[in-house]
């Protein structure tokens, strides 16, 4: 186990287009997946790219808390632990919906983002067999921000406006946040 440091915007590895995964089985990407979820977990976060802790590989893992659910989703418990090597999004109609995202390489901070509202996603699991879903919502959300790490996207790069994006503290106090919509600080940062 060990915790990873985790790269903040800025560094050239959170710009560059991420490497595909040769062999998912390999013990090297499975002990990177190991710690991968452990950095996350310590950070805390609900996401993490492989990119945001100096691997430029195309690796990602979430999980979405059963009261972020949106409506429509099946399941209450929410989305367990998913890890997606090589993932592919396709988005599904084309409705979008906007909504505060924050990311552990931007510390403190949060910004208000245009994302697909429905999509299916595929990748393969650590042991090598294919996930393959459909998600919207929060959990759709979390999916395209994390895959946007591998090709050197980041959260802000998104946004139709600048002026949603500052230090969760201030957009807290600050009138042009509606409450309820700013994250509490380090609960929703992937
Ligand atoms: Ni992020």
């Amino acid at each position: 186990m060990a915790i990873l440091k985790i790269a903040k915007m800025g560094h050239p590895v959170l710009a560059q287009i991420a490497s595909p995964v040769d062999d998912p089985c390999d013990p090297a990407v499975h002990r990177l997946i190991a710690d991968m979820i452990d950095t996350m977990y310590d950070a805390p976060g609900i996401g993490l790219a492989a990119p945001q802790v100096h691997a430029p590989l195309r690796i990602v893992m979430f999980y979405v808390p059963g009261d972020r659910l949106d409506e429509g989703e099946d399941g209450t418990a929410g989305v367990p632990l998913t890890v997606l090597i090589n993932p592919e999004i396709t988005p599904v109609g084309d409705h979008v919906n906007e909504a505060v995202e924050g990311c552990l390489s931007l510390p403190k901070m949060a910004g208000r983002v245009r994302r697909h509202t429905e999509i299916r996603y595929r990748g393969l699991a650590p042991d090598g067999s294919t996930v393959e879903r459909h998600a919207r919502g929060f959990h759709a959300r979390v999916v395209q921000h994390e895959c946007d790490h591998l090709d050197g996207i980041l959260y802000p790069m998104r946004m139709d406006a600048l002026t949603s994006f500052g230090y969760i503290d201030e957009l807290a106090k600050s009138a042009t946040a509606p409450s309820g919509t700013v994250p509490q600080k380090g609960s929703d940062d992937d």
